[in-house]
């Protein structure tokens, strides 16, 4: 969401749409995918934010997507994207997968890419002919937490850099179609480790010795969730990746295709969390600021300890900057003490200077775009909230793109 906030404008988002409430900036998305413009393929990793509005705004730009689930499968499916007759709008990126959906994928035409050799050899049995990349685990990665790093022994992802051979041999057998080669080593991946990882794409080609149309540089760009996080330079990084191709291509004798399958990048700062300030107290030396939304709604800063901008809206029209400012923990409504969005890894609680908070004050929770709705739960017994999409000239057009979860709605499954 573009800053600063327009007071007036959230909170009449709020007293239309009710909080706590998931706010989305059509424009901030459609920025970040004109930066990624030089890569042949924008794959979008839906799992960061599945909505299918979103997935639809996200076709209208060229981008396509990549599903981890046949639930993904269907809001791909649902907004419009498909990979019969050999086009590969949606890959299938998995490790393991139950027979019905490899009888989806197989039914779809969805190209897999494949995390494990098991998943070859149940799809080859299945579809022979079938495509398939091939995803890797380079034997090292990095991610802003230990359980955003998928490289590396530690990691159930990707099929062993060491494997390689015994997973051409299985492609061989079942006649199989290999596209490319796939590597994703992390979330929030440190730039420093990029030059390690197009040079270990390189090698992985050369020693796989096959051809191949494509290679997958993976997600994993950072975005600035903090005032002094570093900008991504989207040039520097193709630039480096667009050098492993040509070394590819070189090797090959024939042009390669370059994709890139980012999450965060492409939504975490179209989206912010408004919520609403309930009640405020003292605990001992703590200021606690209790506000709507909790970690059933945004559970980054619970999971990882994650870092979130947070801005007070008044109640009505004030100049924040008389407010007072005070160290505040702003915590959620849920029956657990690891509710907070102010802690760090390993839930130690963290004040945050705010100006201080009022009953009726509405509070933003920033860059909640990725990974945000679309790791919610009912915790709780909580509904899932709604999703608002802000577009056309200067956003002013709000439109519902999931509507708030209702409790009956909750209770009938079990009916
Ligand atoms: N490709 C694959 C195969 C992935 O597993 C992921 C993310 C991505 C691409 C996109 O990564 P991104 O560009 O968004 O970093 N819940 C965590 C992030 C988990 C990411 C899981 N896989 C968070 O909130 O930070």
């Amino acid at each position: 969401m573009q800053k600063p906030l327009d007071h007036r404008r959230l909170r009449a988002l709020a007293a239309e749409f009710g909080t706590p409430l998931w706010l989305y900036d059509a424009a901030v998305i459609r920025e970040r995918i004109a930066a990624l413009k030089a890569f042949d393929h924008i794959r979008f990793a839906q799992k960061a934010c599945s909505n299918i509005h979103i997935l639809r705004l996200m076709r209208e730009q060229g981008v396509v997507v990549d599903a981890v689930s046949p639930g993904e499968i269907a809001r791909a499916l649902a907004a419009g994207f498909s990979s019969k007759g050999g086009k590969s709008e949606i890959v299938f990126t998995a490790d393991l997968a139950t027979e019905d959906t490899l009888a989806l994928v197989v039914a779809e035409e969805i190209p897999m890419n494949a995390g494990s050799i098991d998943m070859l050899r149940q799809l080859g049995e299945k579809s022979p002919g079938h495509r398939v990349w091939l995803r890797i685990n380079p034997g090292f990665g990095h991610g802003h937490s230990n359980k955003t790093n998928t490289g590396g022994e530690h990691s159930k992802h990707g099929i062993w850099h060491a494997d390689l051979p015994a997973a051409l041999v299985v492609i061989a057998q079942f006649g199989l179609k290999l596209v490319g080669l796939h590597m994703h080593i992390g979330s929030g991946v440190d730039y420093s480790h990029l030059q390690q990882v197009c040079g270990a794409m390189v090698d992985l080609v050369k020693a796989a010795g096959q051809d191949i149309d494509a290679i997958s540089a993976g997600g994993g760009l950072s975005i600035p969730y903090r005032d002094t996080d570093a900008l991504i330079d989207t040039a520097h990084y193709f630039g480096l990746w667009d050098a492993a191709r040509k070394e590819v291509e070189a090797h090959l004798g024939h042009p390669v295709k370059l994709e890139i399958e980012p999450g965060r990048y492409l939504v975490a700062e179209s989206g912010l969390l408004l919520s609403e300030v309930r009640a405020t107290k003292d605990v001992g030396k703590n200021h606690f600021v209790l506000v709507d939304a909790g970690f059933s709604d945004l559970m980054r800063p619970s999971m990882y300890g994650s870092f979130h901008a947070i801005s007070i809206v008044p109640a009505a029209d004030e100049d924040l900057s008389q407010r007072p400012l005070r160290d505040s923990v702003v915590a959620g409504p849920l029956c657990e003490s690891g509710d907070v969005f102010t802690q760090t890894d390993g839930g130690v609680v963290t004040p945050r200077s705010l100006p201080a908070a009022q009953i009726g004050d509405l509070l933003v929770l920033h860059d909640t775009g990725a990974y945000g709705a679309s790791m919610s739960s009912n915790y709780n017994s909580r509904p899932l909230i709604a999703e608002v999409l802000l577009d056309g000239e200067g956003g002013n057009n709000a439109r519902l793109i999931r509507r708030r979860q209702t409790i009956e709605e909750l209770l009938a499954l079990e009916a």
